[in-house]
């Protein structure tokens, strides 16, 4: 059931969402499965070696899917990936979401913040063309968990789609209250009060005050990769966009032996696996820092996401030279 939800895989005219495979993020199969599409319903588009979306296969999936009578009603585009912080090309799906009548969905629950600042606007770019963005305050706008937000183009879409009401719901006398009526745009009908947390925040800090902190979390970011350059214990996986990034733990000795056969490639990598999962789990333990691993094609590396207002390039490097000074002790022992 929840993989195809009420669609069979053999039935033609199904709906179809399309999102990048590597770092499409799992919420939206989660999303096509309360809408009971099922995560099949979510198709996964090849990404290119930069994490972001390929634009043309993505047209050519849309082709081939509505060549066999299916139903494509939705892109989701990644602003700031899960474990990248990749950008897909906004611009390029805002144009192929046109051509095709699709709904054009930014998930910017980590980076769609970052379009406040100037300097990175070129990567933004198409993102005011979305249909609807997500943006998470509890991550980049350091709200206190959790606050979850949702723009969209036209709210009366989402009356449309929500609205029910019921004489228990509005008072008998008339009201001079003309403002919105959340439970007529979403889901939830009792709900608190999230958006005075945002409010205050964004009082407190201004536009200033956040570009400032935004600035400091991507400066930690290329620090971090300008560390993770000049070592030998660790490999460079990509560019840093925003605040989180991805590295590998793997001595020069080990990614350097390029002339393994594939068995033994493959257990180096096993290896390699273990030990940066074992990294992880040590920093922690030893409460340095709270360090993630994840799976970048396929293999096991550190994560960090730097998304606390209070860290400093200081922070980063007496991480970094925790994690080295571990990965050099726990080393020997994986052999
Ligand atoms: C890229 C991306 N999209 C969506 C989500 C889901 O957001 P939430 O956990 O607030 O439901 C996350 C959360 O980590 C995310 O990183």
């Amino acid at each position: 059931m929840t993989v195809d939800g009420l669609q069979s895989e053999t039935r033609t005219g199904k709906y179809l969402v399309y999102m990048a495979d590597h770092e499409g993020h799992i919420s939206i199969e989660r999303a096509a499965d309360l809408l009971n599409l099922g995560r099949r319903a979510v198709r996964r588009v090849p990404s290119r070696k930069d994490f972001t979306m390929d634009p043309e296969a993505l047209e050519t999936m849309i082709r081939a899917d509505l060549a066999r009578g299916d139903q494509p009603f939705c892109v989701v585009a990644q602003v700031g990936s899960i474990n990248t912080g990749a950008i897909d090309r906004l611009d390029v799906i805002a144009d192929i979401c046109e051509r095709n009548g699709l709904w054009f969905h930014a998930d910017g629950a980590c980076g769609a913040v970052g379009a406040m600042l100037p300097e990175k606007m070129e990567m933004y770019k198409g993102l005011d063309r979305a249909n609807s963005v997500t943006l998470d305050p509890h991550k980049w706008l350091f709200i206190p968990y959790e606050c979850g937000c949702l723009l969209v183009r036209e709210p009366e879409q989402l009356r449309r789609a929500f609205s029910l009401s019921a004489p228990y719901l509005r008072g008998a006398l008339p009201t001079e209250y003309t403002g919105l009526d959340y439970f007529e745009y979403g889901p939830e009908m009792s709900r608190g009060f999230r958006a005075l947390k945002v409010w205050m925040t964004l009082r407190h800090y201004g536009v200033e005050g956040y570009r400032k902190l935004l600035r400091q979390g991507i400066r930690c970011a290329e620090h971090l990769d300008e560390r993770v350059r000049a070592s030998v214990d660790f490999e460079r996986l990509h560019k840093p966009n925003l605040y989180i990034y991805s590295f590998r733990y793997a001595p020069t000795a080990d990614q350097k032996a390029t002339q393994l056969s594939d068995q033994d490639r493959a257990r180096v990598d096993a290896r390699l696996d273990r030990l940066n999962q074992h990294i992880a789990d040590e920093i922690q333990a030893r409460g340095i820092a709270f360090i993630m691993t994840t799976k970048i094609h396929g293999r096991t590396v550190l994560r960090m996401s730097i998304c606390s207002h209070r860290t400093t390039l200081a922070d980063i490097d007496a991480v970094f030279d925790a994690l080295t000074q571990i990965g050099r002790e726990l080393y020997p022992e994986e052999d």
